[in-house]
């Protein structure tokens, strides 16, 4: 029999667990016009839950599409203005044929190449001259608007982590560009996601940015214990396999309620279980998670300097005041100097939070096993 677990796509269908209230919100904001910003660390959620949120309004709402892009695999201006016409044009119409005619018709300016590959479903795609590009940027940044006002249809530009963007050079032009074009329109929604925290706030939340109040921000939080305890023993009752409560919450707890994490621990216990699960199985599950993960891990210290090591011991070992003379001789972190720098390497890195309380890791079973090799 398959699992009833995955990681590694998006959850779907009976793998996704509630976000009841957030889907909610999400759909709201979304079929109302309002830009919404949706940011957490990553793989907790974000990509399947816009994924949810927008096949349930394109299903509910003849007059609605999406479209889908994600910022993560484009690195420059044409790529990405490439990739958005594809994409905006491709929502627009279920039908290739119409694509052609679509993307001449509101491109014509452009004299766009349109090729249909040999699977017109998935493999289409457009391409301009660099030089028509920089001439007709906002007419590109208008294409939602102009085809949506055109078939009456309305348009929700979904752009997935957002944040890589700032990584262009041209990135300050662009922003500007995007939003002077984008505020006007009255027919899209845009939707953001992101896992850099402090990068997506920089962008959506500072007074001097162009992205400033675009739209509203939404953090998206963990799943709550009793929603992932009530999962896992359902998925397991339907696969003809039993887990109590009781070690159901003890597992969601060795991964700190982290989504992919729960559900990566959840298929290896119900792999090794043949009937009931046990603790000694959730103990070598456990083990088989940071087995598998651990080149990431490795690959990850293997990029830090010593000092930056010895700063993720000092936090995971609980301290809290990192530049207090005590702590970087207690944990040799350098000068003080080198610890506000190394704090902000491991933010960007992805390893450390701030949070209010100070500073956490914001992957549970990284430091798990960091405590084990660093920390004694
Ligand atoms: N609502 C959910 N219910 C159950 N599992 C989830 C849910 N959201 C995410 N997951 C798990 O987490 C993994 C990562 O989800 P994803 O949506 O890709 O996160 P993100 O976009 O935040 O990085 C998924 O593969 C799935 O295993
Ligand atoms: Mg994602």
């Amino acid at each position: 029999m398959k699992s009833p677990f995955q990681y590694g796509k998006l959850a779907e269908g009976t793998t996704f667990v509630n976000r009841l209230k957030e889907k909610q919100m999400l759909k709201n904001n979304l079929v109302s016009g309002i830009n919404t910003m949706l940011i957490s660390p990553r793989r907790l959620g974000k990509s399947s839950l816009v994924k949810l949120a927008t096949t349930e309004l394109l299903n509910e709402n003849k007059e609605i599409k999406v479209c889908y892009i994600d910022a993560f695999t484009l690195n420059t201006e044409e790529g990405f203005y490439q990739a958005f016409a594809r994409e905006v044009i491709k929502s627009a119409s279920n039908r290739w044929e119409s694509w052609l005619t679509t993307g001449k018709k509101y491109l014509q300016a452009l004299s766009p190449r349109i090729s249909i590959g040999s699977d017109p479903m998935y493999d289409f795609s457009i391409g301009f001259e660099m030089s028509a590009i920089k001439e007709n940027e906002l007419e590109l940044l208008n294409l939602p608007e102009k085809i949506a006002q055109a078939k009456k249809i309305k348009m929700i530009v979904c752009i997935d982590e957002f944040q890589n963007f700032a990584k262009m050079k041209t990135y300050p032009e662009l922003e500007q560009k995007m939003r002077s074009v984008w505020q006007h329109q009255q027919n899209v929604t845009y939707c953001f996601y992101g896992s850099k925290r402090h990068m997506m706030m920089e962008i959506f939340n500072s007074s001097s940015k162009p992205f400033y109040r675009f739209g509203q921000i939404m953090f998206l939080s963990k799943i709550a214990e009793n929603e992932w305890v009530d999962f896992i023993v359902n998925a397991f009752g339907r696969t003809g396999k039993s887990i109590s409560s009781e070690l159901a919450k003890t597992l969601v707890s060795k991964v700190d309620l982290h989504s992919w994490y729960v559900q990566q621990l959840s298929h290896f216990v119900w792999n090794l279980t043949e009937n009931e699960v046990t603790e000694d199985i959730l103990m070598q599950a456990t083990e088989q998670v940071i087995d598998a993960n651990l080149p990431l891990y490795q690959r990850e210290c293997e990029a830090l300097s010593a000092t930056q090591i010895n700063l993720l011991a000092a936090v995971a070992s609980g301290e809290q005041m990192l530049a207090s003379a005590e702590v970087t001789a207690k944990y040799r972190l350098g000068t003080s100097q080198n610890v506000s720098k190394n704090k902000k390497t491991l933010q960007n890195a992805d390893l450390l939070e701030k949070t209010k309380n100070g500073f956490n890791f914001l992957d549970p079973v990284f430091k798990q096993w960091f405590v084990s090799e660093y920390v004694r």
